[in-house]
């Protein structure tokens, strides 16, 4: 069973719902035939037509018919502008438009030649038309799509396999070259403890800084002690495909080779749930991307802060263990709670740690939340991890 891939919660109300509006919505059209049934017909027919329209225009990688095929058949390597879309000194061989219309056609002749303006050529092109070619720009680089209408509210369907316990012990950084700069250690090269390899590929995302606002966005006047997102929770990522080209080029031979999408990039399962409150960026008007997809797949504390006195002084594989840091496996969860251990985990409650205070909270009140580090399980059973970490410390 996928821990993190639990359905989320509402889908078992769907069916109900559904039911119940139907009727109060459809059943006086079966009393009260006439005018109001054409009416309902027309409205029908409209909807599902914009209904199958949008569908052709939301390409999807998770289509049992796409899934089929191999990356390469869709995206060649390198495409034709890979040296107009970053500078010149930056350039490197890329997938970075996309994939031409062959890769379609042979299965969509009726959707590319429906209509005058068919939905199909939307999910590519700006304004298509026989004499348009302009297109969005591809997903890659991000820096530009994030930027756009289309790239500025959506999410890669994959994640990333990245091997940390393989690449971290490799990497070194040039003190004569350039600051961060990839490469193999070799002797020249001064050996990095473990926080600045790290910080090497992850910083933390909206800092603190130098104003004294701990809030991401303005919180209500009455929020007391809920919970509102502070600066400085979360750690970014690697955006994009430099630092990982730089070894895995054709030139190096460095399996696997750029060509070779699916070896890093792995479908998400779709249902996924983690510890992220999907009501939540909107509540709080926020809109930064990279902070919301970190957000998003928070599966183990989604209020942690790396950003905060106690927490900034452990080293990052104090909580991470590099070999437990698993970027495209959804049976494990990130974090181990136990990593929590002695500052909000005691061994008594008298101690005065939050988990125990929480689990005796909801045992005398079942309907307790747990919202010290969980947004999303805070009403969920307590899971065996919880009750375990204190009985290991209590020495049981
Ligand atoms: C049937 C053709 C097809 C195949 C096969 C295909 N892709 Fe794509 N891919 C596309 C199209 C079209 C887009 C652009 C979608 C969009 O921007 O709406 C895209 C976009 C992407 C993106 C950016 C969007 C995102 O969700 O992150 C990634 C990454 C990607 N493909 C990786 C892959 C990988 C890895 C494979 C193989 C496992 C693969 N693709 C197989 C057609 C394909
Ligand atoms: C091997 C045949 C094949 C190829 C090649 C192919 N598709 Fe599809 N595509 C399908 C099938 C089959 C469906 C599902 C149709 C259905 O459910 O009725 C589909 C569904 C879709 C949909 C609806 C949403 C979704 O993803 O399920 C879109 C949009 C789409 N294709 C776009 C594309 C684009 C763009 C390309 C080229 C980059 C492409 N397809 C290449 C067979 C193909
Ligand atoms: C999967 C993405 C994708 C879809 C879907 C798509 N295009 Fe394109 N289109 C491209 C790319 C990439 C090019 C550039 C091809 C090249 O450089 O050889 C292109 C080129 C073009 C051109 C320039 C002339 C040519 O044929 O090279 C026109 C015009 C065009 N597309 C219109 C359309 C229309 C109209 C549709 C829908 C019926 C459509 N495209 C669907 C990706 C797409
Ligand atoms: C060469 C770049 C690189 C270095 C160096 C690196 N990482 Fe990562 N890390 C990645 C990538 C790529 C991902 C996947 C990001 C994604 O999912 O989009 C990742 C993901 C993570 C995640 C999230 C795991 C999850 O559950 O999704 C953690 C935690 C992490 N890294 C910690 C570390 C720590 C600790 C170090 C230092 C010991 C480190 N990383 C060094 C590239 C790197
Ligand atoms: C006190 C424990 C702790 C320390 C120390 C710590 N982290 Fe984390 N980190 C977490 C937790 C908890 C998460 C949330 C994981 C989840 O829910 O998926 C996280 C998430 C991450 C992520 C995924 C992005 C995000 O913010 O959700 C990255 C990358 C990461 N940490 C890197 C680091 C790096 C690099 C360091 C050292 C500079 C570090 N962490 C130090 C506990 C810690
Ligand atoms: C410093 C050079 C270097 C960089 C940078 C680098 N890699 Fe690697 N990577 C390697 C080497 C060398 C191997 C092969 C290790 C082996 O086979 O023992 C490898 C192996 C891999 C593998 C295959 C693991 C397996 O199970 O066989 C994946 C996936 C991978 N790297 C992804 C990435 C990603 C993603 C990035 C960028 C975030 C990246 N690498 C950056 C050198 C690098
Ligand atoms: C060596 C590993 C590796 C290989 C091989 C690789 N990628 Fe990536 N790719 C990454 C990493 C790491 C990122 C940045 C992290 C992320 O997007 O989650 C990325 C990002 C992207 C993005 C930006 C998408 C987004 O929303 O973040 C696209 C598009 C993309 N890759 C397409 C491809 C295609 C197409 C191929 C094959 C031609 C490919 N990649 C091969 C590692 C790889
Ligand atoms: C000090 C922070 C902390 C507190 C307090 C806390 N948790 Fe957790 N919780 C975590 C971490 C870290 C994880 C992920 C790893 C694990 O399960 O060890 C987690 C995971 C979970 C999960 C997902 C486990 C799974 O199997 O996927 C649930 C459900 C959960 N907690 C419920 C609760 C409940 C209910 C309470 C209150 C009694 C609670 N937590 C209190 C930190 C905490
Ligand atoms: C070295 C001690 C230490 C460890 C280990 C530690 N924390 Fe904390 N944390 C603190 C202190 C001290 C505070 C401030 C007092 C408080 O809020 O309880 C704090 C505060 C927090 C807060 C509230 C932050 C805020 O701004 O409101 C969260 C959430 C949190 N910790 C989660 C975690 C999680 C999850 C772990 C384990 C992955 C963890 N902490 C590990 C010391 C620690």
């Amino acid at each position: 069973m996928m821990r993190r891939g639990r359905k989320v919660r509402f889908v078992s109300l769907l069916g109900p719902l559904v039911t119940v509006l139907f009727g109060i919505l459809f059943v006086p059209f079966l009393f009260f035939p006439g005018p109001w049934n054409s009416l309902a017909a027309e409205g029908f027919a409209e909807s599902n037509e914009t209904r199958e329209q949008s569908r052709w225009a939301n390409f999807s990688h998770s289509s049992r018919a796409h899934k089929a095929k191999k990356c390469s058949d869709c995206h060649k390597f390198p495409s034709a502008n890979w040296e107009n879309v970053r500078d010149e000194s930056e350039a490197f061989p890329d997938v970075t438009d996309y994939p031409k219309h062959d890769s379609c056609i042979s299965c969509h002749r009726t959707q590319f030649f429906s209509g005058s303006k068919p939905a199909i050529c939307s999910n590519c092109h700006v304004n298509p038309s026989p004499k348009d070619s302009r297109r969005h720009p591809f997903a890659n680089p991000r820096e530009a799509y994030d930027r756009s209408q289309k790239g500025k509210s959506s999410f890669s369907e994959f994640a990333v396999r990245f091997p940390h316990e393989m690449h971290v012990a490799m990497m070194g950084s040039n003190i004569e070259g350039g600051q961060g700069e990839v490469t193999f250690a070799k002797a020249s090269f001064r050996p990095l403890v473990q926080s600045e390899t790290c910080s090497m590929c992850h910083q933390l995302t909206v800092p603190l800084g130098d104003g004294d606002e701990e809030y991401v966005t303005p919180p209500p006047k009455d929020l007391g002690d809920g919970f509102w997102l502070k600066k400085g929770t979360f750690m970014s990522s690697p955006i994009g495909h430099q630092q990982c080209f730089t070894c895995h080029s054709a030139d190096s031979g460095i399996e696997p080779a750029p060509a070779n999408c699916g070896a890093c990039h792995q479908l998400r399962p779709a249902e996924l749930e983690t510890d992220f409150d999907a009501g939540a960026p909107k509540r709080m008007s926020i809109e930064d991307k990279m902070l919301v997809a970190s957000w998003r797949t928070r599966d183990s504390s989604a209020t942690f802060r790396h950003e905060f006195f106690s927490h900034m002084e452990m080293d990052c594989t104090s909580c991470h263990t590099i070999s437990g840091i698993r970027t495209a496996d959804w049976s494990a969860n990130s974090v181990n709670v136990a990593s929590c251990k002695n500052c909000h985990i005691t061994a008594t409650s008298d101690d005065g740690g939050i988990l125990n205070y929480e689990i005796d909270s909801r045992k005398e009140n079942p309907k307790f939340r747990c919202t010290k580090c969980h947004l999303g399980y805070s009403d969920l059973p307590v899971p065996e991890s919880h009750t375990r970490a204190i009985e290991d410390l209590a020495g049981n």
